[in-house]
């Protein structure tokens, strides 16, 4: 089964011989000093931020939990869908969770979330920039509102910028109440060693990072993620592998844009739906392909479907073509008032 429903790179971005060097160069029987300080300012010379900002913890998820933790004692907003996980952290806390719902075709009204915001009060906004499920990216004036709206209550807003390496560059919201929470679990390909990233300044890095253990994420996950951060014509052409394969991606989906709806991906992954989508969904997954498909609304008929291997594309776009075929022919004969279980 070649998988499409975990969002996480096809390919690891370290050779076998470079993980082997780098384990046997690890001190395991040291505390992870060094080596934290030392992924902190690689990461930070990457994208030329201070390295004071940052803290390190095990994947975002973590941060997601910590944030809720130390932020969301007068409840937690989201949109809905978006992260499942920012609910199951809050229900573990006993925090209450407020959503404001897109429409039928998955976009969100900010005017909406900001009348929201205002009526609940809440002490957390969590969005996932770009978002997921769906892959959009929102507008910078639809962040900037949603931030001064968690401003005015005295809020905090959390950007979960998981899969913003596979968008285009935007403005974030300034603010003291604004944080970024980032994963190397996507564009970096190493979501097996769990490292997630907070971005925050002053009292609010204060805040996020007051749950800290003194020695948050091990050596050998810091030492394979600093190896990464050094070797800059490796990581460009890595880089450009996940881009590529995103870009692949998009295309093989763009041959039935006009049998299933399609929400242009900013991510490394594409959101399809409406009537028809699941019975692709199905038909892929019958031939080997796992999407990821959903259950209850609004995302009964959803498939997603994120970045698999070069060489996997070709019988992926195969299998498209059979099944919008095969679609040709029965919406013939159904009139496209039933739905379509098209089978090989
Ligand atoms: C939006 C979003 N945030 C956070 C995560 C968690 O990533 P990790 O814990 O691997 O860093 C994911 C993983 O799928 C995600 O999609």
């Amino acid at each position: 089964m070649i998988h499409m429903d975990r969002n996480t790179s096809p390919i690891p971005p370290l050779s076998d011989a470079v993980i082997a060097e780098v384990v046997k160069e690890t001190n395991i029987h040291e505390y992870p000093s060094d080596e934290i300080t030392r992924f902190k300012q690689l990461y930070a010379d990457y994208y030329g931020i201070d390295s004071r900002t940052i803290e390190v913890a095990n994947g975002s998820d973590e941060w997601i939990q910590k944030a809720i933790m130390t932020l969301g004692q007068n409840g937690v907003m989201t949109l809905a869908p978006d992260f499942v996980m920012y609910h199951e952290y809050a229900a573990q806390v006993d925090v209450p969770v407020y959503t404001v719902p897109c429409n039928e075709d998955f976009q969100f009204d900010f005017d909406q979330v900001v009348r929201a915001i205002e009526e609940k009060r809440p002490s957390l906004f969590l969005i996932s920039v770009p978002h997921n499920p769906t892959g959009q990216m929102f507008a910078d004036s639809e962040l900037k509102a949603l931030a001064d709206a968690m401003e005015d209550v005295g809020g905090y807003l959390v950007l979960d910028e998981a899969y913003f390496e596979f968008a285009h560059a935007y403005t974030r919201p300034e603010g003291d109440h604004v944080l970024i929470i980032r994963t190397l679990s996507k564009m970096f390909g190493i979501a097996g060693l769990r490292v997630g990233i907070a971005i925050a300044e002053g009292k609010t890095f204060g805040k996020i990072t007051r749950l800290n253990h003194p020695y948050p994420v091990n050596s050998l996950s810091l030492n394979l993620a600093s190896r990464i951060f050094s070797e800059k014509p490796a990581l460009d052409a890595f880089v450009r592998y996940q881009l590529d394969s995103k870009a692949q991606l998009a295309e093989s989906f763009s041959q039935v844009s006009d049998k299933i709806n399609i929400i242009e991906s900013n991510t490394n992954f594409v959101f399809t739906y409406g009537r028809h989508a699941r019975s692709l969904g199905a038909y892929l997954l019958q031939n080997g392909y796992q999407p990821r498909m959903y259950d209850a609304a609004p995302l009964g008929d959803v498939v997603r479907y994120s970045v698999i291997r070069p060489e996997d594309y070709g019988q992926l776009n195969q299998l498209i073509k059979e099944w919008s075929n095969q679609y040709d022919q029965e919406g013939k004969s159904n009139k496209g008032d039933e739905d379509l279980h098209i089978t090989r």
